[in-house]
């Protein structure tokens, strides 16, 4: 069975574009691959946080992995710190990452020039994300549109480290879903949703939002005065991403979803949007209050248990072929 691995990192709380482009289809993956989900709360770190608030989003963003389907009996959930492993490997591939790899990352180059002090964590954290990824032999990646760069970097570190030292890693392969892979802000749909939009209260619908405050997000987004519901990222960006949304939650194509609402108007298309996404939280609101905490602190412990085995191995590995290692 292939592998996949993919992560999360709740330095808020989870929202309908982590939903779409990342549970979604780790969800969907379930079935046909072996797949390894983690919380990245080393990753969480990399900007000042409050620690009582990173303690909250830490522990939803669990309850929402298990409430949106991530099933333990065939999944693997853990926290990144329960597999010390990878740390270490995260500072074994800043070390062969040139600085120049990292310049070139968006999301450090959009931080830079916002005049936010930035941590030295926060610069190399793709070379963590790398480890993450390449510690576990993973053949994919499954990703929103934002990380393929990180993924990338990840490829191009193990095909370096591969040439010079021998094959060790697996190149892993991003995988992006078909539709939704970018969905964006409700209220600038320019911008992707994000949980450190500082338009947040208008622009990204939380998982853990009312029904009622969800609704009004997607009634209020902002669209166009061309009045024709069609797919025209161009010139038609907000009904566009709505069409996305309502597609991906259907789970049908972005032609179905034109066609389904060739006849309708912007209200009556955005209460059709609402309530597939209103329908979705309440499943996963519901579920989300369901879990004990010790079922919760039990998939973590199995989780982290079954990775670091095969952690423990790559690490040991590597620093062997970087003649690091002296106890046999
Ligand atoms: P993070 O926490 O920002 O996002 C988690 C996942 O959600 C996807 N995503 C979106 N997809 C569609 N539309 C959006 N608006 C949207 N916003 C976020 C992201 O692409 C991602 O798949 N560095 C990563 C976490 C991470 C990781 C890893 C991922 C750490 N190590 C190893 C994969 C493999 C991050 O900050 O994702």
């Amino acid at each position: 069975m292939k592998k996949m691995i993919s992560g999360i990192k709740p330095t808020g709380q989870l929202h309908l574009g982590n939903y779409i482009g990342a549970l979604q289809p780790f969800v969907q993956s379930q079935e046909e691959f072996d797949v390894n989900v983690f919380i990245a709360n080393l990753h969480c770190i990399t900007m000042p946080i409050d620690p009582e608030e990173l303690q909250t989003n830490l522990r939803d963003a669990l309850r929402f992995y298990l409430a949106v389907g991530l099933d333990p009996k065939k999944s693997t959930i853990f926290l990144q710190t329960d597999v010390h492993e990878i740390a270490q490997l995260g500072f074994i591939m800043s070390c062969l990452t040139p600085m120049g790899e990292l310049n070139r990352m968006t999301q450090y180059k959009d931080k830079k020039d916002t005049g936010i002090s930035l941590s030295s964590g926060f610069y190399t954290y793709p070379t963590l994300m790398t480890a993450d990824i390449l510690i576990h032999k993973a053949q994919y990646v499954p990703v929103g549109d934002d990380q393929k760069q990180h993924v990338e970097l990840a490829r191009n570190t193990a095909e370096r480290f591969n040439n010079r030292f021998g094959d060790t890693f697996v190149v892993p392969e991003p995988v992006i879903a078909k539709v939704g892979s970018r969905i964006m802000s409700l209220s600038d749909p320019s911008k992707k949703m994000s949980k450190s939009d500082k338009d947040g209260e208008k622009g990204v619908v939380y998982l853990k939002d009312t029904l009622k405050v969800a609704r009004k997000k997607i009634m209020s987004a902002v669209t166009d005065s061309i009045g024709i519901v069609q797919y025209d990222v161009e010139n038609q960006p907000g009904i566009a991403n709505l069409l996305t949304i309502y597609a991906a939650l259907k789970k049908i194509s972005i032609p179905e979803a034109v066609s389904e609402f060739k006849d309708v108007q912007y209200g009556g298309f955005k209460k059709a949007v609402a309530d597939e996404v209103c329908a979705l939280l309440e499943v996963l609101q519901e579920k989300h209050q369901s879990y004990d905490e010790a079922y919760i602190e039990s998939v973590l412990q199995e989780g982290a248990d079954k990775v670091r085995p095969t952690a423990q191995a790559v690490l040991k590995e590597v620093q062997e072929k970087l003649g690091m290692e002296i106890l046999k």
